[in-house]
């Protein structure tokens, strides 16, 4: 049997992810939407497109949740987007609702399956999820690290007038304004950055990174972006699905790894068949520790607020 996988929220990244899993063709796909009609007519074009492209497998859209029984990931893309001059932490109140009640119906039918959360504030709704999930911490993450570092690889191949395939970066933290690029570890046919661009170019460069999501909200005016979202989801969703152990920066749940407890925040995991095999270690220097934990802070500030004000119960 093939595997499974549910994609809830049939928007733009939910719809995209969906077209990109089908195109693997490694898994039957359940599109869940609250929308009538919009899961169902995504999964009608999109298997329309399979005599086409090439697919096989099965894709159902449906606005209720006995269909995803037994899936093996779920991924949570619901949740309001953010409009132009908004932070992703503006949609905490709004997104929790839904992430908690998509959470709840999810484990009803999927009690055994991995969850992949993109919905923002990305950190505060992957803590949610574990928590109302009650599932254990390597089958719970979050997607930001794979698609900010994404941003920063981009911006560093137009910089070096190189292929992005020459291109490694890693980003840390929390998916927010402080999130930590790592010049460091960031590097250009194998040699690091801060050996080929000077210091007021890799300011830029970050800078331009920790704004990535907002500069196309920006150009949208209606909606966040979706394709290297979804092509970030898509990588992790390979690396666990293929059981790859493939290393790559996620937010997972911290017990006192890189100095931060209790908390789910950016750092580079081994993703595998498990879910979470590992999360790998990195030296950091003080800087960059000062930089992650700031940024595990405002995390932390989400999710008190969610707990004082949101009604959030661990
Ligand atoms: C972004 C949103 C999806 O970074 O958080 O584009």
């Amino acid at each position: 049997m093939r595997k499974k996988i549910t994609i809830v929220g049939a928007g733009n990244v939910g719809g995209t992810l969906a077209q990109r899993l089908a195109e693997r063709n490694y898994a039957d796909l359940v599109l869940v939407d609250v929308v009538e009609g919009l899961p169902q007519g995504k999964a009608l074009d999109l298997m329309e497109a399979g005599p086409l492209v090439g697919y096989d497998c099965e894709i159902i859209g449906t606005n209720s949740y006995e269909q995803t029984a037994h899936s093996d990931i779920a991924i949570i893309t619901s949740g309001v987007a953010r409009k132009p001059g908004m932070s992703r932490d503006d949609l905490l109140f709004t997104n929790m609702e839904i992430v908690k009640s998509v959470t709840q119906n999810i484990v009803k039918f999927s009690p055994n399956c991995i969850l992949i959360l993109i919905s923002n504030p990305l950190d505060a709704m992957t803590q949610l999820a574990f928590h109302v999930s009650g599932f254990p911490k390597h089958r719970v993450l979050g997607m930001a690290g794979v698609l900010d570092t994404a941003r920063f690889r981009t911006f560093l191949s137009w910089e070096g007038k190189v292929s992005v395939t020459d291109t490694y970066a890693l980003v840390l933290g929390g998916h927010g304004d402080t999130m930590v690029p790592m010049p460091r570890y960031s590097t250009v046919a194998g040699v690091p950055i801060p050996e080929l661009f000077s210091k007021e170019t890799l300011a830029r460069l970050i800078e331009r990174t920790q704004n990535g999501g907002a500069e196309v909200v920006k150009l949208l005016k209606t909606g966040s972006a979706f394709y290297a979202p979804s092509a970030a989801a898509a990588q992790m969703v390979d690396a666990i699905l293929l059981d790859q152990k493939k290393i790559l920066p996620c937010s997972v749940y911290l017990e006192g790894e890189y100095g931060i407890d209790r908390l789910f925040v950016g750092v580079p995991a081994k993703l595998g068949s498990s879910g979470v095999k590992e999360i790998a270690k990195m030296m950091l220097s003080v800087e960059e520790q000062v930089a992650l934990q700031k940024s595990a802070q405002a995390v932390k500030e989400l999710i008190d607020l969610m707990l004082t004000k949101g009604g959030m119960n661990r």
